[in-house]
């Protein structure tokens, strides 16, 4: 009986036992919430028996459904298990800060951010911190190590941050890890549909939509120290984070305290929501540099398109582009028409020959023997014109960082303001490497080795007061903020593939897909504005596949501090259509988008940071359609002269694409403009208040 009694309270006892400790278990895990300032997106942390993960909603309904976050590292245990919470702190944050240059003048900065400070529970633990910042267009969080015993030097193998999407969505992509870097057409998928043997990660920005129409972008800011991050695809709708290996096999090779570059997210009801937003930009740090009155935004000219066409060499002999002498031209033609700079490539020694197979034997301060330097910026200086410096280096890192403090001390004594820098050829230094095997591997161009050297050119160019525009880039990751100085970069398939691509050139979608995908990086130097659309006489198998009104628009569309006139000389004198490359700003004070579908077309309208003028600028695929733009975002009780450049009668990219109407009419905030686009067309509109007499003498616009 006694012993039956005995059994049963030994067998409460033991069961009561294993509830405390389920219970005590079950408390160690931990979920810790933060949501944006409208409450709309949820940031969930968990810890779940020592494993971090993390997971976000959005209305309550998943976007990332739980993700593994955690590192594994050359020589020491991986960071990804026997986790403990040490510190959770919570903080809000609002402030409006102002763009020295920008597509929008003030930028709001709110979020909430949660501060999760995490030990290992082994005998020597090492600390990381997690920081999750929440706004109300997306999220961006990082991993940071502070200075502690257990971790002082460390090379990471593998960040195993994860991006499991809660659905099998539409995406716009380009291959990772392929030689040409970022150089390739968008394709659009499902992302199911992107794993294949010859593609096993894109880049990011990496854009997508879901079934229920909400639109997604993955990428990074603020990437300092660190390997970029491409996105490695998974059957299940898995991305990881694949970071670019360094010749070596680390992937990262760091001390600390240091910290990851943001993981972000970008969430937008609709395509419009994403172009409008600014988070990258967020969530970098504010300007560095003190003095900011020599950086500029400006249009630019150059003796360029004429190498792409083979008017001219880079090198020198009879078709030398960069002579004294067409340089005069080409700066009496920016004086004539407002430019102003002008880019003189192939300026320097060692252009010739294969100049992308020895990058190593160009000098960045020695002309060529008819490019007299001097002579061409004291007269650029005489027009009110300055020269955009160029630095091609093929790759050869060690070459030119050896020679860039002098090159760029040159340049400033010159008067010289902005230079462009190039990265062509599989390099010296960096010789790039190709997954699929065809090239001899050194380093990636988005390594860490690359990162940290594109940081000191924009670094050593700040110190000289020079701006960049970096063609061959590391991709944007909101750094201008930070170096205002580093104003814009190619980095995607600008016009120059027009010019010789051997695939036939942008196909017309290409310019309505940069948007939503490349842009949401950041300035794109694409260079539009090629008026000889079809150069029969200079390659006749190439041609530019839009109509002459899109060329326009992309000014507008295309946000770049730096937009240059690309065409030849000759191509625009007489033609009516370059007043509007004439009149539009670079710098904007705001920036509206009307219509928006990822692939088919976008409209955006930005006002002029220096003046009371609007200007639109829209573009279709090869599709001809008329979208019916509402003009409420001009001053209610102004009436506007619009002067528009339009699709032409009968304009057609393949057929007809030289049709243009340029006409004016008078409108107002209440007017609602249909712009009717051609196949492969585009419309592009000044806004200007309307003079007293102006508005008796110009018709009013008749829907
Ligand atoms: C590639 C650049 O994109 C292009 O603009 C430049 O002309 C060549 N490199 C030569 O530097
Ligand atoms: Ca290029």
């Amino acid at each position: 009986m006694l012993n039956k009694k005995l059994i049963r309270t030994f067998i409460i006892i033991a069961l009561s036992l294993l509830l405390v400790r389920c219970q005590s278990q079950s408390q160690a895990d931990a979920a810790e919430s933060v949501s944006s300032p409208d409450g709309r997106i949820t940031v969930t942390f968990i810890l779940e028996d020592g494993v971090p993960a993390y997971k976000v909603d959005r209305d309550g309904q998943p976007v990332i459904l739980p993700s593994k976050m955690g590192f594994t590292f050359k020589e020491a245990a991986p960071l990804h298990q026997d986790l403990r919470i040490v510190k959770v702190k919570k903080n809000a944050f609002d402030e409006t800060w102002t763009q020295p240059w920008g597509e929008v003048k003030n930028i709001r900065n709110h979020y909430q951010e949660l501060r999760v400070e995490l030990e290992e529970t082994t005998s020597s633990p090492r600390e990381m911190t997690v920081v999750f910042r929440v706004f109300d267009d997306g999220l961006g969080f990082r991993y940071e190590w502070p200075e502690q015993e257990n971790l002082t030097d460390f090379e990471i193998m593998d960040e195993q941050t994860e991006f499991v999407l809660a659905g099998d969505h539409q995406t716009w992509w380009i291959p990772a890890f392929w030689e040409n870097r970022y150089e390739y057409l968008y394709r659009n998928t499902l992302v199911s549909e992107i794993a294949s043997r010859e593609v096993s990660a894109v880049h990011t920005p990496f854009t997508m939509r879901t079934n229920e129409g909400l639109h997604l972008v993955i990428h990074e800011a603020a990437l300092t120290d660190y390997s970029s991050m491409a996105l490695r695809i998974d059957k299940n709708h898995t991305l990881e984070c694949e970071l670019y290996p360094a010749s070596n096999g680390t992937k990262v090779t760091a001390s600390t305290p240091h910290q990851t570059p943001w993981r972000t997210i970008q969430i937008a009801d609709n395509a419009a929501g994403l172009i409008t937003s600014y988070l990258i930009l967020n969530l970098n740090e504010p300007n560095k540099l003190e003095d900011v009155s020599w950086i500029e935004p400006g249009k630019y000219v150059g003796i360029w398109w004429g190498m792409h066409i083979n008017k001219y060499t880079w090198g020198s002999g009879y078709k030398h582009g960069a002579t004294t002498e067409n340089a005069k031209h080409y700066i009496d033609f920016a004086a004539e028409y407002g430019f102003d700079g002008v880019l003189i490539e192939g300026w320097n020694l060692g252009w010739n020959g294969n100049w992308t197979a020895h990058g190593d034997e160009f000098s960045f301060t020695t002309p060529y023997d008819d490019f007299d330097l001097e002579a061409v910026t004291d007269y650029a200086a005489s027009k009110g014109v300055r020269l955009i410096g160029h630095h091609e280096t093929a790759a050869g890192i060690e070459n030119y960082e050896a020679q860039m403090g002098d090159a760029f001390a040159l340049y400033h004594s010159l008067g010289v303001k902005a230079v462009k820098t190039g990265y062509v050829a599989w390099g010296q230094g960096i010789k790039l490497r190709d997954d699929r095997g065809y090239i001899e591997s050194v380093e990636w161009h988005h390594g860490q080795y690359m990162v940290e050297h594109y940081r000191r050119v924009v670094e050593t160019a700040a110190q000289h007061q020079i701006m960049l525009d970096v063609h061959e880039p590391i991709k944007d990751t909101g750094i201008r903020r930070t170096y205002p100085n580093m104003m814009t970069r190619e980095g995607a398939r600008g016009q120059e593939y027009n010019a010789w691509g051997a695939d036939g050139g942008n196909p017309p979608a290409h310019t309505t897909i940069l948007p939503f995908t490349r842009m949401m990086a950041g300035p794109f130097d694409f260079t539009p504005g090629t008026f000889d659309l079809l150069f029969e006489d200079a390659r006749p198998d190439n041609r530019v596949n839009t109509t002459l009104a899109k060329q326009l628009a992309l000014y507008v569309v295309i946000y770049s501090p730096l937009h240059m006139a690309s065409d030849l000389p000759e191509n625009y004198e007489g033609q009516p259509a370059f007043q509007f490359i004439q009149d539009v700003p670079t710098d904007w004070q705001d920036t509206q988008v009307l219509h928006a579908q990822i692939g088919d077309y976008v409209t955006i309208v930005r006002q002029d940071r220096n003046s009371a003028d609007w200007y639109l600028g829209s573009i279709t695929d090869e599709t001809a359609r008329t979208l019916e733009a509402p003009l409420t975002f001009l001053a209610p009780g102004q009436t506007y002269v619009a002067e528009i450049y339009a699709d032409g009668a009968g304009a057609d990219w393949e057929t007809n694409p030289l049709a243009i109407d340029i006409y004016q009419v008078l409108v107002d905030n209440k007017t609602v403009f249909a712009l009717e686009l051609a196949p492969g067309g585009g419309i592009a509109i000044r806004f200007r208040p309307a003079a007293p007499d102006e508005v008796n003498t110009i018709p009013s616009y008749q829907p």
